[in-house]
């Protein structure tokens, strides 16, 4: 991100994890961010909570929504879901790289159904989970069974989402050079793992601070606890974007 990045730029490049139990605590960080031009992420505590109407509402608000409930089923049943996501009118959704080429493709085939069914206005962004950024490489070898480093299993997938026809992967920002140079500068990079200097890593092993994802080249940078469980969301958010405006 260059250095003369505006307020605005930048917000539109967070997308805050709303990872909260009900509509109400989620509306109450959500009127902290309005205005921002941040996006929201619904994750599945707050959508399999809140379902619809919290979607709804903060369009309403005017918030871009990445709804997060990584899909990862047989294609025909991805497919319906797909076309049922892309109907609620959110703007990104994913689903998992580990499902295959199949399964990702239908997830495509979703989304052309709803826009040849004038269901939806725009079609939303698919990105593909790569790997998730709580897994080591000893989780990986040792657990899921995939052999090799971390960076090689998270290109593969991503190569094999962009064969499908995804827009994207999620992925840590420790990846992104690796991503960006097997798939192309416009393949885009979604980012969870941010902590900003001195905040707890929680459950996350592969981080970066927002201003290193940034100068690393990711698009999107997905961040939840950091400024859903802070004392002072608002707050934590606009030091986010301090660090992100500041030469
Ligand atoms: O609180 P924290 O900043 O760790 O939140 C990260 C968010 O990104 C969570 O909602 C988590 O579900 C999501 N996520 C992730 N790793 C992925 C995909 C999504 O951490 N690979």
């Amino acid at each position: 991100m260059a250095l003369t990045t505006t307020r605005k730029e930048a917000a539109a490049r967070i997308m805050v994890g709303l990872d909260k139990p009900d509509v109400q605590s989620a509306l109450k960080v959500a009127e902290q961010l309005e205005g921002t031009g941040c996006w929201v992420k619904v994750g599945m505590e707050l959508f399999y909570a809140a379902g619809h109407d919290i979607v709804r509402e903060l369009k309403r608000r005017g918030f871009r929504i990445f709804l997060d409930l990584k899909m990862h089923d047989i294609p025909n049943t991805v497919r319906g879901g797909a076309r049922s996501i892309a109907r609620m009118g959110i703007d990104m959704f994913n689903v998992h790289a580990a499902g295959g080429s199949a399964m990702m493709q239908a997830a495509m085939q979703g989304v052309s159904d709803a826009v040849q069914a004038c269901e939806v206005q725009a079609a939303p962004l698919v990105i593909a989970v790569t790997q998730l950024t709580s897994t080591s490489r000893e989780t990986l070898n040792a657990e899921i069974g995939i052999p090799g480093s971390v960076e090689e299993a998270v290109v593969r997938y991503a190569v094999l989402a962009k064969h499908a026809g995804l827009q994207g992967v999620v992925a840590s920002p420790l990846e992104v050079a690796a991503i960006k140079s097997a798939c192309g500068e416009h393949f885009l990079t979604v980012t969870p793992g941010i902590r900003p200097a001195g905040a707890a890593l929680g459950d996350q092993t592969r981080v970066t601070t927002p201003r290193e994802a940034v100068d690393g080249g990711t698009d999107f940078l997905v961040i939840g606890r950091p400024i859903v469980a802070a004392s002072d969301p608002a707050q934590a958010f606009e030091s986010i974007l301090k660090e992100l405006t500041q030469a």
